[in-house]
């Protein structure tokens, strides 16, 4: 698939038939993960790949519901995990990312640690790999993170950063409308 075809073309998909999704397929889509770029390629990015259905019921548990202004609703990501065979939590090494070369935790520019954008390159190689093999997934960033760590053991010094469940698309995602160019660039000068 070509590189415009599936960035355009991926989709959020939230319903997932209980079509299994074979390891071959995983390990393309963590292959992706790991040839993402990063901050003197120092790839804090950690991949925990979760198939056990128990763990993965306790996942679903993690999910925040979304406060909208007169309501709150379930995350409109919770369905997916009632049939998506995997879910992969990209987790991140903290002060790694944007720190001075050679000097963990003391970092180069004002924004401090990148890992957030890091490993966020990585779900992005990992959705669109995912995309261009068929199956679907959607980003998670809304969930309790601590709650997360302490369910897959994640050691200190390690965040969870997001999850994504993987399997077959049990429908096609809707495209949420963009802003236009016009609206997002700015020339020479803002
Ligand atoms: C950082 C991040 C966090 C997200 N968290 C959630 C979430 O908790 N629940 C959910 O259903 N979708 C979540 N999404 C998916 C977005 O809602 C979705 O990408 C956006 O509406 C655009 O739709 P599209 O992915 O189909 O293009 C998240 C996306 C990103 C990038």
């Amino acid at each position: 698939m070509d590189v415009f075809e599936a960035i355009k073309g991926r989709r959020s998909i939230r319903r997932f038939t209980t079509d299994p999704v074979d390891d071959a397929k995983i390990e393309a889509i963590l292959e992706a993960g790991r040839w993402a770029p990063s901050w003197a390629n120092t790839q804090c990015w950690r991949f925990v790949v979760v198939r056990d259905p128990e763990i993965r019921s306790q996942l679903a548990k993690t999910l925040y519901s979304i406060k909208l202004p007169d309501r709150e609703v379930p995350n409109p990501a919770a369905p997916a995990f009632d049939t998506a065979p995997v879910v992969i939590v990209v987790c991140a090494e903290t002060g790694k990312a944007g720190a001075e070369h050679g000097a963990p935790g003391k970092y180069a520019t004002d924004k401090g640690d990148w890992f957030m954008f890091d490993t966020a390159l990585a779900v992005e190689n990992m959705v669109l790999a995912a995309h261009a093999l068929g199956l679907g997934t959607v980003i998670i960033g809304a969930f309790d993170a601590p709650k997360t760590e302490q369910i897959l053991n994640v050691p200190q010094g390690f965040r969870a950063v997001a999850m994504f469940p993987v399997g077959v698309p049990a429908r096609e995602g809707k495209a949420p409308p963009r802003k236009e160019l016009s609206e997002l660039v700015i020339r020479d000068r803002w």
